[in-house]
């Protein structure tokens, strides 16, 4: 989780297989030499279990159907609720049910607190701050309160490329637990430099019974580094979520576990091998991002998947998200303006043509919009365009565990982008609002190009007019459709973007 040099290594020494092999054995020879009347009365016992809990199944099948799987119908969490107890824990989740545990190196902390300070708020939201060691607070009023870990120096740890920080980071979760705070659903681990966009996070929160087992994040971009951290791992620079009931279980089990994987690399790594033991598998939410790459963001973030923006993370190891600014007041862009108005749509994609001019339109609403001479289909441009290059510098380029197109097969394909200025909500009457949101041309010089057909550095401007659409992922995910619209202004264009009508489709 802690980054710059993640390298390749083989930890798939598993020394720990073999304690387990002996012990099963011998349980199996005890179990040949058990008396005869044993056998039969635990026979009996197994017998009235095996029936009671048939009956418990079947009266439960009674209640909730086969799709009842995420509705918050039945409690692990508390085993015997009341009547007022079910109906708090059937109301939605706010955001100060969430506690957040954000792991921090003292050493970095003057630089990276700014990166928290972009999107906690203290007011109503709940968080701790793990350090290593103590820190000079100042200004920090706005912050969580900082905490230093607990000791680990008596866990082992053999990793020969990383550092035994990992251990102290994976029990975070652990560690806020217990603090015991009250009336906490979800515990959400993130990095110091991981920026939360909390009303998204909400989003995606809320659509899991937070009484059962959830264990939800997302993988890295790097193919490579899924393979040797998992596939099956939440990366914790991404942050992910943990529901209270599965934190209690991790921090039962926790400490033991840890000590079982000495030769893992990290803390998510040891989260996830501790997961596996409880056999909680990872909840794949796409809008978490560990950005394991280097270079432009602008490949992935113009053609975000259909799936809420919840974090991004390594902002300080790419390019700033807007150019010609450092990476701080781009995001502060982002998170003042379009975030505000807007955060379900925010980075979200949608594809459309101007058939007169033969040009792709692709917005990325609240961050970017890109016109390309010629039309390509939207399986093409749902793609993100190579921008980025792989975290591991030797890595095959396209080893994406997704897939990826080049940023342009022709020179005349190269993209014309335009950049987000401004927003503002115009409010016409509250029931008909509608964002306005301005993008400026990224002036760079552009290869030339012979295709006789009207070049898109006509345009200086581009408008798009969006409702805000709160909802957006109550419903199925789907992407929005966008129209162009006709424009009076010379080298302003025009577009609409919203949810598809009936029968709309991105047609070329
Ligand atoms: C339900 O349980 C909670 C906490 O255990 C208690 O505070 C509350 O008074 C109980 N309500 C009823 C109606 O029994
Ligand atoms: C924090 O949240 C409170 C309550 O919602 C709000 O009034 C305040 O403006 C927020 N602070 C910042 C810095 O956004
Ligand atoms: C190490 O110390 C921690 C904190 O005191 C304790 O919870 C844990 O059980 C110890 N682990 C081992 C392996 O002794
Ligand atoms: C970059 O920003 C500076 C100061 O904000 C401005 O003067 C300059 O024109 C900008 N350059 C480009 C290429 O936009």
């Amino acid at each position: 989780m802690k980054d710059s040099e993640k390298l390749i290594w083989d930890h798939l020494r598993v020394p720990y297989a073999i304690p387990f092999a002996a012990s099963s054995s011998s349980s199996s020879s005890h179990f040949k030499t058990l008396p005869k009347f044993l056998f039969y009365f635990i026979l009996f016992l197994s017998l009235i279990y095996l029936l009671y809990s048939f009956k418990l199944l079947s009266s439960r099948d009674c209640h909730d159907g086969p799709f009842s799987q995420r509705r918050f119908s039945s409690f692990t969490a508390v085993p015997n609720p009341n009547a007022s107890e079910l109906q708090q824990a059937r109301k939605p989740t706010e955001l100060r049910h969430v506690v957040f545990g954000i792991a921090a190196s003292s050493k970095l902390w003057e630089h990276r607190k700014k990166y928290i300070k972009l999107w906690y708020n203290s007011t109503e939201m709940r968080g701790v701050v793990w350090l290593d060691d103590h820190v000079e607070a100042h200004n920090d009023d706005d912050l969580p309160p900082l905490r230093i870990s607990g000791d680990t120096s008596n866990f082992s740890y053999t990793h020969p490329l990383n550092h035994r920080a990992g251990i102290r980071i994976s029990r975070i979760v652990s560690e806020s637990l217990g603090l015991g705070m009250e009336d906490v659903r979800w515990f959400v681990m993130g990095d110091d430099d991981t920026v939360f966009v909390t009303d998204n996070l909400l989003r995606v929160l809320r659509k899991y019974d937070h009484t059962q087992f959830y264990y939800i994040g997302s993988s890295s971009e790097s193919h490579m580094q899924n393979i040797h951290l998992s596939y099956s791992m939440a990366f914790g620079g991404g942050g992910f979520a943990i529901s209270y009931p599965l934190a209690k279980a991790l921090h039962k089990m926790q400490d033991r576990c840890i000590q079982r994987y000495p030769a893992l690399y990290g803390s998510d790594d040891r989260v996830q091998a501790c997961m596996a033991e409880l056999g909680v598998p990872l909840t794949k939410e796409l809008g978490f991002h560990q950005f394991d790459v280097h270079g432009s963001l602008l490949g992935l973030l113009a053609a975000h998947p259909v799936s809420p923006l919840v974090s991004m993370h390594h902002l300080d190891l790419v390019e700033p998200i807007f150019p010609n600014m450092t990476q701080m007041e781009a995001l502060e862009r982002l998170m003042s303006i379009p975030m505000k108005l807007d955060s379900a749509g925010l980075m979200q994609q949608s594809i459309c043509y101007d058939k007169a001019r033969s040009w792709t339109i692709s917005v990325s609403w609240g961050f970017v919009v890109l016109i390309f001479r010629g039309l390509f289909p939207p399986r093409e441009m749902e793609a993100p365009s190579r921008t980025f290059l792989n975290w591991h510098k030797r890595a095959d380029y396209t080893g994406f565990p997704f897939n990826t197109r080049p940023v342009a097969r022709n020179p005349c394909q190269k993209p014309f982008v335009f950049y987000l200025s401004d927003a503002t909500l115009l409010n016409s009457t509250t029931s008909s609002q509608v964002i306005v949101s301005e993008y400026q041309r990224h002036r760079v010089p552009h290869p030339e190009c012979r295709w006789r057909m009207t070049p898109p550095s006509i345009i200086n401007t581009v408008k798009v007019y969006k409702k805000p659409d709160p909802h957006l992922w109550s419903r199925a995910p789907r992407r929005n459709c966008c129209r162009v619209k006709e424009s009076i202004k010379i080298g302003t264009l025009v577009v609409d973007v919203g949810a598809c009508e009936e029968g709309e489709v991105s047609e070329f």
